[in-house]
C-alpha cells in the first residue's frame, strides 16, 4: 500500500469521495497516487511548473501503474486546466500569497470548482481573506504536527460566508470553534515570533517603526486574548 505523510493524508481526507481532483504543485505526485489507489478520486490532474518535480511525478505515476488515472501536466498554477475538468482543487506546500496569485490568475477555472483545499506554508490569513472576499465558506480546517512544525489545512466551498473576525481570519474560524488541541501551540509559536520582532523593532525609533510596533502589539494582544479564551474553555 502507498504510504504518505500524515499531512498529505489529512489533505486527502478533505477530498470528497468520487470527485475529480487537480493537485497544483504536485511535486512527486504522492497525493494523486494516494487519491487514486484509495479509490477517493476517479481521476486526478497533477500539475507542476518545474522539470525536476515533473519527472519525479512521472516516475512515481509509472511505478504505481496509474497513467490511466493521473494526467500529469507541466505548467504554472491553474493554467494547464480547462474549466469543468475537475471538481476539487488542491494547492499544498506553497505560501498563502502565491496560492491567491494562482487563484486570481485563472478565475474561470476557480469559479467552476466545487471545493478548494489549501495547505499554506505561510500566511494562512491571506487565504481566508481571499475566500471571504470571493464568496467561499470555510467548511473544514485541520492542524497537523509533523517534522516539528504545525501545518494548517483549509477546505472551502462556494457559498457566501458570514464576515469573519480578525482572529478568525488569522487562526481559523473552525479551528477556534472546535478548540483544536494544537491551536494553543500554533498561537504560542506565533506569539514568540511576534515578540522577537517587537524586541528588534524597539531598538530603532522612528514613525514608520512606531506604526509597525502598533500593528504587531495589536496582533500580540489578539493572540493573548485567544489563548486566555482557549484555556478558560478547557477548565
Ligand atoms: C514544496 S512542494 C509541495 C509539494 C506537494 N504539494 C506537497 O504539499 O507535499 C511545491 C511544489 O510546487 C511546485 N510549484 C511551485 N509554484 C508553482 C506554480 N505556480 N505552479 C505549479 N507548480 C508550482 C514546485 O515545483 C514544487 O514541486
Amino acid at each position: 500500500m502507498l504510504r504518505i505523510s500524515n499531512r498529505l493524508q489529512a489533505l486527502a481526507k478533505m477530498v470528497p469521495q468520487g470527485m475529480r481532483t487537480a493537485d497544483i504543485g504536485t511535486d512527486h505526485a504522492f497525493l494523486p497516487c494516494y487519491l487514486i489507489s484509495q479509490g477517493i478520486s476517479p481521476f486526478v490532474i497533477a500539475i507542476d511548473m518545474n522539470e525536476g518535480p515533473f519527472e519525479a511525478a512521472r516516475r512515481n505515476i509509472s511505478n504505481y501503474l496509474l497513467e490511466n488515472y493521473i494526467d500529469l501536466r507541466l505548467g504554472e498554477g491553474l493554467k494547464p486546466l480547462k474549466p469543468h475538468e475537475v471538481e476539487v482543487l488542491v494547492i499544498a506546500g506553497l505560501g498563502g500569497s502565491t496560492m491567491t496569485e494562482i487563484l486570481n490568475g485563472s478565475p474561470e477555472v476557480v469559479c467552476e470548482a466545487r471545493r478548494v483545499i489549501f495547505q499554506p506554508m505561510t500566511d494562512a490569513e491571506v487565504i481566508r481573506i481571499w475566500l471571504q472576499e470571493n464568496g467561499w465558506t470555510i467548511i473544514d480546517e485541520e492542524l497537523i504536527y509533523e517534522d516539528r512544525r504545525i501545518f494548517e489545512i483549509i477546505a472551502a466551498e462556494k457559498r457566501k460566508s458570514r464576515t469573519l473576525s480578525q482572529s478568525e481570519l488569522c487562526f481559523g474560524p473552525l479551528l477556534i470553534e472546535k478548540k483544536h488541541p494544537l491551536l494553543p501551540d500554533l498561537l504560542e509559536k506565533e506569539l514568540n515570533g511576534l515578540q522577537e520582532i517587537l524586541k528588534q523593532l524597539a531598538k530603532s525609533k522612528n514613525k514608520e517603526v512606531d506604526e509597525k510596533m502598533h500593528f504587531f502589539r495589536k496582533k500580540e494582544n489578539m493572540i493573548k486574548e485567544l489563548l486566555i479564551c482557549l484555556s478558560a474553555a478547557s477548565l
